[in-house]
């Protein structure tokens, strides 16, 4: 039995997502298949908006940049934070307005940065160098480019230190100590008109306290700017919410973050007497448990531990690998049958390192059956791979009883799209 709920099921024995049958899923597209469930991705979306009334919510969209997710969020009245050309590109796809966007990123390309000016898209200014460019590239377009500044706020999130982001060591933002400066350059520059200011520091955040010292350490920073003449428009405290991964971890819920971090910026906006926009920036919490990942067991092994064997692995769903990450397993056609043994799960791929799950107790587990990995919509397919040529597999969205494709399976051809064999190797 897994951890409730409520848009993951049992009905005759087999797991179900938003009402549909994972194991008549698994038959009709087959495996492996990420299956989202839209109704929770909206929930997700609404809870976190509800809980923050009068901020504009910028979906991360590098948590999961499907062109149907990014139109559903869209539909629900998100923005977006984009951190790459190609974010850019799929955001606008989907109908997101590029006035309810920032481009962030700490290595931007001059063509990225062209793009974005070009599109009408605030900027969210990594470094010095970075500002240099815009002013010129905005002066070429013609253009007048509203940016913030990405503040490294020197903050630890006690998460995983690959994704801490706001540590003063952090390859983030620019040092706390240096952004009023950064800011008077700025205004000094032509086609550059500092509107905003930005954090982020880090993801699966599981406590609040961090969100609160980096707001305190941001409104400082507001009120400093705002006395050399930088009129903001908004303030962007980033996202990293974290959500319970593993049975019986707690996590804050959005509301419980607005406790923490709306009286920080309320009060110091309201002693200053400004009224910037707040934005935060979700990708984990509006996506991650919206998506299972239901893959087949190949075989099962008893060696140094009992290995089940799945036709998933890092290439499909890379945290447990990079992150050490958590992610609870449900044999979905055995759904409510007790566990009787404890199996480490591994993937296909050709790397000791490919363990998706290490000693789980399951049910008895046995060639055909079918694992379902749990809260996987969130920097599960986005960063997927090729690896050992494996092609990627297909998505489905569920709504209303139904399930539709909104990717559709890589086939061997697409492992060869764009090589280009030399002439001379042909024939
Ligand atoms: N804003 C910025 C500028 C970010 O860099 C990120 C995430 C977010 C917002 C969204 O953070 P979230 O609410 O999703 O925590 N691949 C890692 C997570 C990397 C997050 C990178 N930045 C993982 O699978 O845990």
């Amino acid at each position: 039995m897994f951890q409730h709920r409520d848009h993951l099921g049992i009905e005759n024995g087999h797991l179900t997502i938003g009402g549909v049958d994972a194991v008549a899923m698994a038959e009709k597209f087959g495996t492996p298949l990420y299956v989202t469930d839209e109704s929770r991705l909206r929930a997700n979306y609404q809870r976190f908006q509800s809980a923050f009334p009068d901020a504009d919510i910028y979906y991360a969209a590098k948590a999961n940049y499907n062109l149907t997710i990014l139109k559903i969020l869209a539909q629900e009245g998100a923005g977006a934070d984009v951190f790459s050309d190609g974010e850019l590109f799929c955001a606008l796809k989907a109908g997101i307005s590029p006035d309810r966007m920032l481009f962030n990123g700490n290595s931007k390309t001059d063509a990225e940065l062209e793009m974005a000016v070009r599109e009408g898209v605030r900027v969210s200014v990594d470094s010095l160098d970075e500002l240099r460019m815009l002013s010129k590239i905005a002066g070429v377009q013609g253009a007048e480019v509203e940016v913030a500044f990405r503040v490294n706020p020197d903050v630890s999130p006690k998460t995983h230190p690959k994704i801490a982001t706001g540590l003063k060591t952090s390859k983030f933002g620019i040092p706390h100590a240096e952004v009023v400066s950064a800011y008077k350059e700025a205004l000094a520059l032509k086609n550059i008109k500092p509107v905003g200011i930005h954090c982020h520091i880090g993801s699966q955040i599981l406590d609040v306290a961090p969100f609160a010292e980096s707001a305190r350490k941001m409104m400082e920073l507001v009120e400093r700017v705002n006395k050399i003449g930088v009129e903001l428009k908004f303030v962007d405290l980033g996202g990293g919410l974290g959500v319970p991964y593993k049975p019986g971890e707690k996590a804050p819920s959005p509301s419980e973050l607005a406790d923490a971090i709306l009286p920080i910026f309320e009060e110091r906006t309201k002693s200053l007497g400004i009224a910037p926009k707040l934005i935060l920036e979700p990708g984990r919490y509006i996506g991650a448990d919206s998506t299972i990942l239901l893959a087949r067991v190949n075989t099962v092994k008893r060696a140094y531990k009992n290995f089940v064997g799945i036709d998933a692995g890092f290439n499909l769903l890379l945290r447990p690998v990079m992150y050490d990450a958590h992610h609870d397993i449900v044999v979905a056609n055995k759904a409510n049958q007790s566990p009787s043994d404890t199996y480490t799960v591994v993937g296909p791929i050709c790397e000791s390192g490919d363990v998706l799950a290490s000693d789980r107790s399951l049910p008895k587990v046995e060639k055909g059956d079918l694992l379902a990995i749990l809260d996987v919509g969130a920097y599960g397919f986005s960063m997927s791979s090729q690896y050992n040529g494996r092609p990627r597999c297909a998505e489905v969205l569920v709504c209303d009883g139904k399930a539709e494709i909104v990717r559709k399976r890589e086939s061997y051809d697409d492992l060869l799209k764009n090589q280009v064999i030399p002439s001379r190797l042909k024939g």
